[in-house]
């Protein structure tokens, strides 16, 4: 049994279980009061008590005969606090590390729910850039949080693959394009044709009315139109796949808007048949309610729209996934489009309206050099991942010019570098990206943590074997602030996962590596006497195990030497 079991064992509550009890048990933000505590509100109602006499109760209690692996038990403000003994904490601890290693802070806890996970959800035939960073690595990040936690989960790719645009594209291509040029330069030609598309129209109205037709023809499935179609769809693909793999980013469906072409009707039907929608100027529209305006769902055209397709993308993934959440990460720009949809889902009387939740995210730009967002350019990500890799480089051929693998590892840190600067502060925030910032090896960045990481695991190799049974816990005692931290990993995954926040798992991976680098500074591990070495060794390989595991879920590699 570990600490937190010992402890589900001792505190007895009527009507509680000892599960029930262990899944309460939480690690405080301030480790001054406890190690672990159990808030006692939830058992307020049953017990008709207040949360601080219950707590106080208990507390009293359990003191009246104090297990040996406890310091103290207290109650404040309905929370019962308990400190364990040090030695006992660093043992129970370190000695779990080394037992799950890469799966330490994974469990079963969503055993048996399914979550579908909308993220990145690029356009076809438009520049796969920053913009697309956040969604792409916060999704990502979510995604492997969630599988950690033992949850089936279900990665969607809602490709913007659908509306007029792409007849316009057909024009375009048509009449200034060729083969072989998008063979060659991919989307960045596309986007060319499109934008001189657009210049064009301004000129002459009835290119508009052309790309309308070809995007019927789209529509009614046109041998000549559906073989562009699906030319320019394969050709962003593989682009966007190219990044994908470098971001170690894989989807269970790349379903998009253009699979949801003939799943729509239906749900309109429904909308009518219930009165929802109604006559607004020639379009259909639902009422949502006196905050917002109406969502349009269909124009006076005919023409659906892209509230259309996720109203039908939800309904669709319900049915196949039966899922017990449907997460959209996507930036905050659209939160009047997933209420809108949401409350439509919502009074259609679908009970798993709830469980649909916009996970937003603030805006990315970039702060330096000739790839300035400033100046209104687009900037690919697969560019800003180039620049990083290729500044990474540089540092890393002057740091260690010995290591062998050099661009190996460049690419490592640089793709690393723009994933943790994504996921370094909370994701509603917006962030100003800085090249020299996230590269910078002293500050709280990516590059710092892998070398953190580099050292610890060099250590490792140094000491060779060692026995963890010969460790001497009681010489820990000056670590327990990093044993906390290393601790408290699980219960950050399963807070990441909670609010839907990578950035508790790269603020852990931070104060960890943090933490090692001031121990390893200040005391000696290779040299010290017997007991004390294999202690230290064993926190040293816990440290990197922590690291290692943190930085995966986020989807970074921890280069084993730096
Ligand atoms: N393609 C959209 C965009 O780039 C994002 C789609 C998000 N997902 C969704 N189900 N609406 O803005």
């Amino acid at each position: 049994m570990n600490n937190n079991e010992l402890l589900a064992s001792l505190i007895h509550i009527d009507g509680v279980t000892k599960e029930e009890i262990l899944s309460l048990l939480t690690q405080p933000k301030d480790l001054g009061y406890a190690d672990v505590a159990l808030p006692c509100f939830r058992f307020a109602k049953a017990l008709h008590r207040s949360p601080v006499d219950i707590a106080a109760d208990l507390a009293a209690k359990i003191s009246e005969e104090l297990p040996p692996f406890l310091l103290s038990c207290t109650a404040l403000n309905g929370y019962l606090n308990f400190k364990f003994s040090r030695e006992d904490m660093a043992k129970d601890t370190l000695l779990k590390v080394l037992r799950e290693g890469d799966n330490y802070g994974h469990s079963d806890l969503g055993k048996g729910k399914t979550i579908c996970i909308d993220y990145s959800s690029v356009n076809i035939a438009k520049p796969f850039h920053i913009g697309h960073l956040s969604s792409t690595v916060i999704g990502g990040a979510l995604s492997r949080i969630f599988k950690a936690l033992g949850y089936n989960v279900v990665g969607i790719n809602h490709l913007g693959d659908w509306g007029t645009q792409f007849g316009k594209l057909i024009v375009a291509y048509k009449k200034w394009g060729n083969g072989m040029d998008v063979e060659k330069s991919g989307v960045r030609e596309l986007n060319k044709l499109y934008v001189r598309f657009h210049e064009e129209a301004e000129k002459d109205e009835s290119l508009n009315e052309q790309g309308r037709l070809y995007f019927k023809h789209i529509e009614d499935g046109e041998p000549e139109a559906m073989d562009l179609f699906t030319k320019f769809k394969e050709v962003s693909l593989r682009e966007a796949k190219r990044v994908y793999d470098r971001l170690g980013i894989t989807f269970e469906s790349y379903n998009g808007e253009s699979f949801y072409n003939d799943k729509m009707q239906p749900i309109l039907d429904l909308l009518a048949e219930k009165g929802l929608l109604v006559e607004s100027e020639g379009a259909k529209v639902v009422n949502v309610g006196d905050d917002m305006p109406p969502c349009l769902l269909v124009r006076s055209d005919g023409a659906t729209l892209y509230a259309t397709r996720d109203l039908a993308a939800a309904f669709y993934r319900k049915k196949t996934y039966d899922f017990d959440k449907c997460l959209y990460v996507v930036a905050y720009q659209q939160d009047l489009h997933f209420k809108q949809v949401f409350k439509v889902i919502e009074l259609l009387g679908e009970p798993w309206a709830k469980d649909l939740e916009h996970i937003a995210f603030g805006m990315v730009s970039l702060a330096e050099g000739t790839m300035s967002t400033r100046q209104g350019k687009v900037v690919y990500l697969e560019d800003a991942l180039d620049a990083a890799v290729q500044k990474a480089k540089e540092i890393i051929y002057v740091k260690s010019p010995d290591l062998d693998n050099k661009d190996e590892i460049a690419e490592e840190v640089g793709v690393g570098a723009v994933i943790f600067g994504a996921l370094s502060s909370s994701r509603i925030k917006d962030i100003t990206f800085s090249y020299d910032k996230m590269l910078n090896f002293d500050g709280e960045t990516c590059p710092y943590v892998q070398y953190t990481h580099a050292r610890a695991n060099s250590l490792l190799e140094k000491a060779g074997d060692f026995d963890p049974m010969k460790a001497d816990f009681s010489s820990l005692e000056n670590a327990h602030e990093l044993i906390s931290a290393i601790a408290s990993f699980e219960s950050a995954v399963k807070a990441a996962a909670d609010k839907r926040e990578p950035s508790v798992v790269t603020r852990l991976a931070i104060d960890v590596a943090e933490m090692f680098n001031k121990y390893y500074i200040d005391n000696r591990i290779l040299n010290a006497e017997e007991g004390v070495k294999e202690a230290r060794l064993l926190l040293t390989y816990a440290a990197r195990q922590v690291i290692r595991n943190a930085l995966s879920l986020l989807g970074i590699a921890a280069p084993n030497k730096m």
